[in-house]
């Protein structure tokens, strides 16, 4: 994988997949065997939208890799309220680091700005567009709880802006998964997305749409709580009829199998109540540490010589 970017999970293959998840796994086992293997080694951060997870994450796997970042700040700190474009923002910062990490509010903008830069370009959220490795982290966590294969998974929430549903949804269709989608009507998956996943399943019907939970909770191995995406509705008032319409709690899991698996991304808002947390369903915050050794994984194998793996 030595020099490639990854924009886009569309573009992950099964063999990608399993190579950045069993890299993961070792490293999680025995991370001080990594601890200088990319000392000197520099990481460029570019968020131009919030982040705590996606940033940090990045930071700490970097850092537990031996290498180090520079970090351009909030936006309003860098030359970008000068009206600098974003192909000279990475062209220059390409020339101080190894890699790249950009998030971006506008979709399509990790694939522009990647056609400007040699050095490795990660794609930490494009807009409503992809998210690829918050879906590596969720296929490692998945892999971890209740495996790749044979899975029915749920996935519920904000279907049509949630750029971490529509990376995690194509890269499922590698493995041999039903994927029941649940959301208010005007949030149902983009159609593009639906008909692309109906063309890479091969005609295969692992695809099913629901407005209700209750139609499928109890056949789900895992289900996937999205937040609505509240910055990306054109109209506010959009957003509150549908906030606060999909929410599970204790109640709502009575009618779950006793294996599920409950996730999100994070930050959740008001989609999983609390009390929760401290039951057997509860994932999302061993998700959320699974982000630095999925990230020390996928960033040793970008920036090896040998395209990662263990060099003892
Ligand atoms: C997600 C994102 O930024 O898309 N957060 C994350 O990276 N874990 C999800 C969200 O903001 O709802």
């Amino acid at each position: 994988m030595r020099h490639d970017h990854v924009i886009t999970s569309k573009h992950l293959s099964r063999a990608d997949v399993e190579t950045v998840l069993d890299r993961a796994a070792e490293i999680a086992a025995d991370p001080s065997a990594v601890a200088d293997r990319h000392a000197g080694a520099l990481l460029g951060l570019l968020f131009f939208e919030p982040s705590t997870r996606t940033k940090l994450s990045f930071e700490t796997a970097m850092k537990r890799l031996g290498g180090d970042v520079v970090d351009m700040g909030s936006v309003e700190s860098s030359s970008v309220t000068k009206g600098e474009t974003l192909a000279d923002t990475v062209r220059v910062i390409e020339g101080y680091t190894d890699a790249l990490v950009l998030r971006h509010p506008k979709e399509g903008a990790a694939t522009m700005a990647s056609e400007f830069v040699d050095v490795p370009l990660l794609n930490a959220g494009d807009g409503a567009g992809q998210h690829p490795t918050q879906t590596l982290l969720d296929l490692y966590t998945i892999r971890e709880n209740a495996g790749l294969d044979d899975l029915t998974i749920g996935i519920m929430g904000d279907l049509k802006y949630g750029r971490t549903v529509h990376s995690l949804a194509y890269a499922l269709s590698n493995f041999d998964t039903r994927q029941h989608f649940i959301s208010p009507e005007s949030l149902q998956l983009p159609r593009e997305v639906v008909y692309d996943l109906h063309q890479q399943q091969g005609g295969r019907t692992g695809i099913r749409e629901h407005q209700r939970l209750e139609a499928v909770l109890g056949d789900l191995d895992v289900l996937y709580v999205t937040r609505i995406q509240r910055e990306r509705f054109p109209d506010e008032s959009e957003y509150r009829k549908v906030a606060g319409e999909y929410q599970i709690d204790r109640e709502t899991l009575e009618a779950a199998s006793d294996d599920l698996t409950v996730m999100h991304p994070l930050p959740r808002v008001d989609e999983i109540a609390p009390e929760v947390d401290d039951t057997e369903y509860a994932a999302y915050f061993e998700q959320a540490h699974n982000g630095v050794p999925v990230r020390m994984a996928l960033l040793d194998l970008l920036l090896s010589e040998d395209g990662g793996g263990s060099d003892e």
